[in-house]
């Protein structure tokens, strides 16, 4: 995929109820919500990016994690770049223009969540895989949904079509979770 006249590879990574909520009530993940398998991927797939774009909820629970990490927030503005982390307000400075401030540009962007960075990335730019895994027999019935208001598989799916996204394959992670990739057509 190419953005910025740049070629970058955007990799989505979410694990969802059956009723698409990436949390529960209180903003926590409860274990059945967990895979150790889709953890396991997931983590091989941060271990080869060289960027972790992360919401600000989910990079408080692990601040002190030294992966080099891009956080939107609204309580700036602008950005503030240091080390092995960005804070940048995608009002102030989208996306495109805040990944031109990294030299050298990144090659693979892991995207972790949660709901604004998921949506932050299909409207200011662009995603190349999206990774979805699904406990298949698990409904959390309220919480955070992974998209706004989508509370359906099918309309996920809608929802990464109508993106330019199409499912292009399916894989048993476990006996209650299976995980569909979509591909940038
Ligand atoms: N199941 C999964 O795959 C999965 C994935 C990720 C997270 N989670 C869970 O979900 C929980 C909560 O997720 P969440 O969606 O509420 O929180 P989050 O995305 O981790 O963080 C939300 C915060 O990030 C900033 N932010 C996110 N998108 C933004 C945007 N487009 N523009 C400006 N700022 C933006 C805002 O920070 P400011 O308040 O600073 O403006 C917002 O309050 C996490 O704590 C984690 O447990 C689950």
């Amino acid at each position: 995929m190419k953005k910025n006249n740049k070629k970058i590879t955007v990799i989505g990574h979410a694990i969802i109820s059956r009723d698409c909520f990436i949390a529960d009530a209180v903003g926590s993940m409860p274990p059945d919500l967990r895979s150790d398998s889709d953890w396991k991927l997931f983590q091989e797939d941060l271990y080869y990016s060289d960027l972790v774009m992360i919401g600000r909820t989910s990079y408080k629970k692990f601040p002190e994690n030294k992966r080099n990490r891009l956080i939107p927030t609204n309580q700036i503005n602008g950005y503030d770049m240091r080390e092995d982390l960005c804070f940048f307000n995608p009002n102030d400075i989208p996306m495109n223009q805040i990944l031109l401030k990294y030299k050298p540009y990144p090659k693979k962007i892991a995207v972790a969540g949660g709901q604004g960075v998921y949506q932050l990335v299909f409207e200011q730019f662009a995603y190349s895989e999206f990774h979805l895994s699904i406990k298949e027999n698990y409904e959390l019935k309220e919480g955070i949904h992974m998209i706004k208001g989508i509370n359906q598989l099918e309309l996920v799916n809608e929802y990464m079509n109508k993106h330019g996204m199409y499912q292009s394959d399916k894989r048993r992670l476990d006996s209650d979770t299976i995980q569909h990739r979509y591909l940038k057509s």
